[in-house]
C-alpha cells in the first residue's frame, strides 16, 4: 500500500502547506491532522504545544507514513527536534524554507516577520535567517495573536478582519521592508488583507511553496517518491467540529475531502 506523507497543524493553517504539496506533487498520498479543538497554539507554552504534537504525531504514526511534515510553524519551532528524535522517518518543518523564500526574494535584505506569539517568542526566524544568511539581513518580527482565530472561523476577508489586520500591521509600516514572511500556516488566508494593509512594495513569502520542493527533494533522495498514476486518495482529521473544518478544507483546496473527527481521549482544553 502507499506510503502517505503525513501533515500536521494546530488547525486549518496546514492545508496552505497541502495545497502547495498537492500541487507540485500530485500522486502522493497525504495525511491531514487539524488539532482545531486546541487551537490557537500561538498563546499556548512551548511544553504545552510540544506535548500537543507529540500527541497528534504517534496519532498519525499508526498509519505508517513516510514523513511526517510539521505545516505548523508554532509548532516547528518548538518541537522540530523533540519529533526528530522520536519518529523513524524525516521530519520537515516550515521555517527553514520560510527563511529560504525570503533570502531568495529580499533584494533590500530588510525582511519582516509575523507570527504567533509562540513562533515570534521563540525568535526561530531571526535564527534561521542569520544562519542562512551570515547575518547580512535585517528582521523585523511582530507577533499577531488576532489573526489565527479570524481564520479558524473563515472569516477572511470583512470590515472587521481588514480593521484588525490593518492595526496588527501597522507597527510594521514604515520600516523599510521589501519581504514579510507570513510566519504563521494560517496567514495565506489573510493574504489579500496584509497585502492591502502593507501595500505593493511588500512581497509576502509564504512558506508552502518552498516546504513542497523540500519534501519532493527528500523524497527524491531516498528514492520514496510516489509512482503510482491517478489520483492518491487523501485523508483529513480534525478534533474540533468537522463543519467548519469541512467547508474551509474544501472552499480552500477545491474538492471534496474525506474526514474523520477525532476526539481526543484525554482533552487538554486549559490555555
Ligand atoms: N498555523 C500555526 C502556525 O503556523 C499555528 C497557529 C496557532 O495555532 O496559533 O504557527
Amino acid at each position: 500500500m502507499q506510503q502517505a506523507i503525513a501533515v500536521l497543524d494546530s488547525g486549518v493553517g496546514g492545508l496552505t502547506v497541502v495545497k502547495e504539496v498537492m500541487r507540485q506533487l500530485p500522486r502522493e498520498k497525504i495525511l491531514y491532522f487539524g488539532d482545531t479543538a486546541r487551537t490557537p497554539y500561538g498563546s499556548r507554552s512551548a511544553e504545552q504545544v510540544v506535548e500537543f504534537t507529540r500527541e497528534i504525531v504517534d496519532y498519525l504514526v499508526q498509519f505508517n507514513p513516510k514523513m511526517i511534515v510539521i505545516a505548523c510553524n508554532t509548532a516547528t519551532a518548538v518541537a522540530l527536534d523533540d519529533i526528530t528524535s522520536r519518529v523513524s522517518v524525516p521530519v520537515v518543518g516550515v521555517i527553514g524554507p520560510g527563511a529560504r523564500a525570503a533570502l531568495g526574494r529580499t533584494r533590500t535584505g530588510v525582511i519582516g516577520v509575523i507570527g504567533t506569539e509562540g513562533t515570534i517568542r521563540s525568535g526561530a526566524y531571526e535564527a534561521a535567517l542569520n544562519t542562512l544568511s551570515g547575518g547580512s539581513v535585517q528582521v523585523v518580527s511582530r507577533a499577531c495573536p488576532g489573526f489565527v482565530p479570524l481564520v479558524e472561523d473563515g472569516n477572511f476577508r470583512s470590515e472587521r478582519t481588514q480593521a484588525i489586520v490593518e492595526s496588527s500591521l501597522a507597527p510594521l509600516r514604515g520600516k523599510h521592508l521589501d519581504s514579510l514572511i507570513l510566519g504563521c500556516t494560517h496567514y495565506p488566508f489573510l493574504a489579500d488583507a496584509i497585502s492591502e494593509a502593507m501595500g505593493p512594495g511588500v512581497a509576502l513569502i509564504s512558506s508552502a511553496d518552498e516546504t513542497a520542493r523540500e519534501i519532493r527533494s527528500i523524497l527524491e533522495r531516498s528514492g520514496q517518491l510516489a509512482e503510482a498514476d491517478g489520483t492518491p486518495l487523501h485523508q483529513f482529521f480534525c478534533s474540533g467540529d468537522p463543519v467548519k473544518f469541512r467547508e474551509i478544507a474544501q472552499t480552500w483546496l477545491g474538492e471534496q475531502i474525506r474526514l474523520t473527527p477525532v476526539v481526543w481521549q484525554v482533552p487538554h482544553l486549559g490555555a
